[in-house]
């Protein structure tokens, strides 16, 4: 077999997002492959699975930083730790990240969306995208951590623009040029400020609340408080990684709106909705794979892994795995199967993930209260784009028209 056949482009969206026929090749043929010199990419379901749960051989460690870079402990992101840190703040936090935070926060995911959806109906549509599934997540976990929604625009922008500077790559502050700030409150110090204020008036018990950032404030290690540093750090974790949940949303919503039969099945059965956001995220997964890098020799599909190689864990292609999944190739309604990987598996599986079900399914209920059939469509001269990025899979636009009510 001419292995270079499967080599590609890791970083490249146009590669990435448009390699299913690729993918299915390589489970067949190739189920390690090697995309580019040191990387691995696991394109079978349990060999990724396996990657994923085995954090001892396959560590976070180094995550989406720049190659060398150390980031100070107490700003490290949950999905770039490793034991012993990572299980002990993990056991802490699903306490609060279970099926109860996504129950509590339902009511107010209905009334924002309901509230964006009206408002798009009024003007006679817009891009749906921008207009309301990239404003859901940060205003819902915003919501559960204590974010009144009156801030969320504010704060929104100046998150966005701490994701533009140095700070996702670098997260230090420069040693040359120690007054360029490059961690957090360097990059975003009103963000930074911020939180602190939020971190401080639970703690002086000024504020008393059961919101995240309040547990987070009460919550110990061993009789350790969490440092505001690490409580201001893993906000701004949840309010990134909740980001994701904008494909979730738009992929089911682009679905509904071109596809008159998929839309009609699920008005006529509301209970198939949860089932077609798990299948959503199962066929078009809007995180397409992650890295880990080997800690010790392994073996994957008779390939061998050594100390430093990066394992690319092919989340889209193991969620298509036809061993595993009937009609894998196709979107189904109808199927039972085993757990897809859409939010990865083992010690780091989403902490999310009730959390994003519940934006995913409140999302398509509050289309079909707001809208009849038909009345949303897309703009004649739509052209569906993925967004620009090489591991998310989901339509940078949505542009639609809704007609006046009959
Ligand atoms: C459809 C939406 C989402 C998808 C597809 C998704 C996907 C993922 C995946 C694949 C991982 C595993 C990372 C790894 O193994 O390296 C992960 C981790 C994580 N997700 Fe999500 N996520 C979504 C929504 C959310 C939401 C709404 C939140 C929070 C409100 C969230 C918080 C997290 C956190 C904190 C982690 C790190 C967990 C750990 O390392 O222990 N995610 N997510």
């Amino acid at each position: 077999m001419d292995k270079s056949e499967f080599e590609f482009d890791l970083f490249d969206p146009q590669q990435t997002q448009n390699m299913w026929d690729k993918m299915q090749r390589m489970r067949q043929e190739c189920p390690v492959a090697q995309p580019a010199e040191g990387f691995f990419y696991t394109s079978r379901y349990q060999d990724t699975q396996r990657v994923f749960r085995d954090s001892r051989t396959f560590s976070c460690e180094g995550g989406f930083r720049a190659a060398g870079v150390v980031i100070p402990d107490d700003e490290l992101f949950l999905a770039e730790m490793d034991a012993p840190l990572h299980p002990r703040l993990r056991k802490l936090l699903l306490k609060s990240f279970n099926p109860g935070m996504a129950k509590g926060a339902e009511s107010f995911t209905q009334s924002y969306i309901e509230q964006l959806l009206s408002a798009l109906k009024s003007k006679g549509g817009g891009d749906i995208v921008g207009e309301v599934s990239a404003r859901v997540p940060l205003a819902v976990t915003g919501h559960v951590l204590g974010i009144p929604l009156s801030d969320i625009a504010e704060l929104s922008a100046q998150f966005f623009a701490l994701l533009h500077t140095d700070w996702p790559a670098y997260g230090v502050k420069d040693r040359e040029h120690p007054d360029v700030g490059r961690d957090i409150a360097g990059s975003a110090p009103e963000l930074a400020e911020y939180f602190d204020r939020m971190i401080d008036a639970r703690r002086s018990g000024k504020v008393q609340n059961d919101d995240l950032v309040s547990q987070m404030v009460q919550a110990d290690i061993e009789g350790d408080q969490l440092s505001t540093e690490r409580i201001r750090s893993l906000a701004i974790n949840f309010l990134s990684a909740g980001l994701s949940t904008t494909n979730l949303i738009s992929n089911l919503y682009y679905r509904m709106i071109e596809s008159d039969d998929f839309a009609r099945t699920l008005r006529d059965d509301p209970d198939l909705i949860p089932v077609a956001v798990d299948e959503s995220l199962r066929f078009e997964p809007p995180v397409l794979f992650l890295f880990r890098t080997a800690m010790h020799d392994a073996e994957i599909a008779d390939t061998a892994i050594k100390p430093g190689d990066r394992l690319v864990t092919g989340i889209a292609s193991a969620n298509r795995d036809e061993s595993v999944f009937e009609r894998a190739n196709e979107f189904r309604l109808n199927a039972a199967d085993p757990e897809h990987l859409a939010f990865g598996a083992g010690p780091h599986l989403c902490l999310g993930n009730h959390m994003a079900r519940m934006e995913g399914r409140v999302a398509v209920e509050e289309f079909f209260r707001q809208f009849a059939p038909g009345q949303v469509q897309l703009e004649p001269s739509y052209k569906y784009h993925l967004m620009p990025h090489f591991l998310e899979y989901g339509p940078e636009r949505l542009d639609v028209v809704v007609r006046a009510d009959a």
